[in-house]
């Protein structure tokens, strides 16, 4: 032991601040977490934007009717998430206050905006939520279980039901409800910016399934793009029984497991991180008997993750953080190039061609 502990080098005095502050950091980012979660319950970037997008801590006071012992108090949460970037500060020039403002990121959370940005505060709610919090609190416990494959993820470990599950209302019927719409806004963010910068993908196609395409609103906002693509919405019945039938997209209610409808590219558009490995295969293998030759333009659009450090700091963390998220609460995975490749070489794929134009995400053209 007295050996193996002299080869730890001490650090130096400025390491070992730097070390103390980064501890802390680390150890409390679960309170940047609630900071963020605690703004969306008490409604603030919806109040700033209401309050014409600017508000003064009196004003925010005033509007949420919080009691005014609170005030110091929200002070100091408006500086955290401020430093977060989730708010942005000026002073006031008049009294020297400050002033509130909306970010990019906050704009995403003002409720009953409808724009292209659907609000992703059930994302923030739903990820926060004390099950999933809870699920993570377990994942020692969960790491040292012998669990028979496939393994279940420590929130169906915890709770009995994996989330997204037909068991999941009995579990918590609020938490489910908070939970699909959670998904559906993270689903639903940014169709309007694959559109516009990876328009080319689309370019000349006739014909598109949508696999896993849910209500249909991914293949709608394609067609007002392209409206000369025939598009195909495959989804279990259950979720094609409720969508809207306009006659602008074509829904088949099916399986994806089973048979997936034939068109000329196939899309996945957050799909497979849902999925095991193994699954992923047997789901691309009935995309690829969908499509033609690529001779004759066929493909599978994937559009998903693809871990790496390319992007910079930011981005790989996020994309490192949805991956914890995946393993916390779902059996699913994000994956690197190299994940991916082997995926698409055990499925009988050619060729793929990465396309990072999406923030965190890339779109991956799959080629038989
Ligand atoms: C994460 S959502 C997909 C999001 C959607 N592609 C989008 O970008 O808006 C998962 C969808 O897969 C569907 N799904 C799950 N299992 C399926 C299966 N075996 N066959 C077909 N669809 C399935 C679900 O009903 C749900 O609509």
């Amino acid at each position: 032991m007295a050996a193996q502990a002299d080869t730890i080098e001490v650090p130096t005095d400025a390491e070992l601040l730097q070390a103390q502050a980064d501890l802390w950091r680390h150890s409390l980012y679960y309170l940047s977490s609630m900071g963020l979660r605690c703004a969306v319950q008490l409604q603030i970037p919806t109040t700033i934007h209401r309050l014409g997008g600017v508000a003064s801590l009196a004003d925010l006071m005033a509007a949420l009717s919080l009691p005014s012992v609170k005030m110091p108090f929200l002070h100091r949460l408006m500086r955290v998430l401020v430093t977060s970037g989730v708010f942005a500060v000026d002073k006031d020039s008049e009294s020297g206050g400050e002033l509130y403002r909306l970010t990019p990121l906050s704009r995403i959370l003002v409720d009953g905006v409808t724009d292209e940005h659907h609000s992703q505060k059930y994302f923030v709610l739903a990820v926060t939520a004390p099950h999933c919090a809870e699920a993570a609190l377990g994942l020692a416990d969960w790491f040292k279980k012998d669990l028979e494959p496939p393994v279940p993820s420590p929130f169906e470990d915890m709770h009995g039901a994996p989330v997204f599950d037909e068991r999941t209302p009995l579990m918590d019927e609020e938490f489910d409800a908070v939970a699909n719409e959670g998904l559906a806004a993270h689903d639903n963010l940014g169709i309007a910016t694959i559109l516009r910068e990876c328009g080319d993908i689309f370019k000349g196609l006739e014909s598109l399934t949508d696999c896993c395409g849910g209500d249909g609103t991914t293949a709608r906002a394609l067609v007002k793009a392209y409206p000369h693509i025939k598009c195909t919405v495959l989804d279990l019945p259950k979720v094609i029984d409720k969508a809207p039938k306009d006659g602008v997209v074509n829904y088949v209610a099916g399986d994806l497991f089973h048979t997936v409808p034939s068109s000329q590219a196939v899309m996945l558009k957050l799909v497979l991180h849902f999925w095991s490995d193994e699954d992923c295969v047997k789901i691309l293998t009935q995309c690829k008997k969908a499509i033609p030759p690529h001779d004759e333009g066929g493909k599978i659009i994937i559009i998903d993750i693809v871990i790496g450090p390319s992007l910079g700091p930011i981005m790989f963390e996020a994309q490192l953080l949805m991956d914890m998220l995946m393993m916390v609460t779902t059996r699913g995975v994000q994956r690197s190039e190299n994940d991916w490749r082997k995926l698409f070489m055990e499925a009988g794929f050619k060729d793929y061609k990465i396309v990072r134009k999406l923030g965190a995400r890339c779109v991956i053209e799959v080629y038989p």
